[in-house]
């Protein structure tokens, strides 16, 4: 179970946990992908119906609806999965201050959750480290971490750390940060390089080898409700979260 996450916006959280999911569903495994962020960016990419009154995660969250009730398998992929977020959980992040247990919300609905044999559970976080985060740290094994090769890449990455940290103290001592993917990749500029050195010095082994390329058809691919994998599966983009995935399967099964 991993949780991609970084409370900074923009750095590619949902295109990775989109196309690694449906990377590692081409190869047979089951994977399920939780979409933790009201913005429902990794719905839509999945072709996932997540406007109107559509039970969604906010219903698990907030109204102990059962998981299954609200997971979609996801069309033309038969191993991939997908858990829908409506607008309605912008409101779980105010909503879930008053509920008991409330960090552990979505760690109790996937526990309760069996409906379909899964591999891996792939957690969309949104851009912040308020409570919807926090559910998605406490119910994973594991934190993926995307950084985006920019200038301020690194800003506020020390906070993120932080709190995995106090997670880890006090509410899942076995959450592992597992995995960074450099993402946005440029390598006509030197900034990335740079970015991506620096990176690399300080997570050292936690930095998967594969880099993801700037690629256009990346960004093109969720406005027709697909992966890369399926958009154009010979682009640079899909041929790298192949690749990544690749990567965390492997390092799954030695680990
Ligand atoms: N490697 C890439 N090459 C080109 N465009 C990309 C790449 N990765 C992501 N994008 C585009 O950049 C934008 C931000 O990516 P994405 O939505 O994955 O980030 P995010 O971290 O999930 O954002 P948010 O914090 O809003 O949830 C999107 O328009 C996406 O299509
Ligand atoms: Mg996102």
């Amino acid at each position: 179970m991993i949780a991609v996450a970084n409370q900074k916006g923009g750095v590619g959280k949902t295109t990775t946990s989109v196309n690694i999911a449906a990377a590692l569903s081409m190869h047979g495994q089951r994977v399920l992908v939780v979409d933790l962020d009201p913005q429902g960016n990794a719905s839509t990419a999945l072709a996932t119906e997540h406007r109107g009154d559509v039970p969604d995660v906010y219903q698990v969250l907030v109204d102990d609806l059962p998981m299954a009730d609200i997971v979609k398998q996801v069309p033309d992929m038969p191993n991939l999965y997908c858990a829908p977020a409506t607008i309605d959980l912008a409101g779980a992040e105010i909503e879930l201050v008053s509920l008991v247990a409330r960090e552990a919300r979505l760690r109790r609905a996937l526990a309760a959750y069996d409906a379909v044999e899964l591999d891996y559970i792939v957690i969309d976080c949104p851009p912040s480290l308020g409570l919807l985060t926090v559910n998605a740290l406490v119910a994973a094994d594991e934190v993926m971490i995307p950084i985006q090769c920019e200038y301020y890449a690194l800003e506020g990455l020390g906070q993120l750390l932080r709190n995995v940290d106090l997670i880890r103290a006090h509410l899942n001592p076995t959450l592992k940060l597992s995995t960074i993917v450099l993402t946005m990749y440029d390598g006509r500029t030197r900034l990335a390089s740079q970015v991506a050195d620096e990176v690399r010095a300080h997570f050292g082994d936690t930095v998967l080898n594969t880099v993801i390329p700037r690629s256009v058809r990346l960004s093109e691919a969720p406005s027709y409700g697909q992966s890369v994998m399926t958009y154009d599966p010979g682009s640079s983009g899909a041929m790298a979260y192949m690749d990544a995935a690749r990567e965390i399967a492997h390092r799954a099964t030695v680990s």
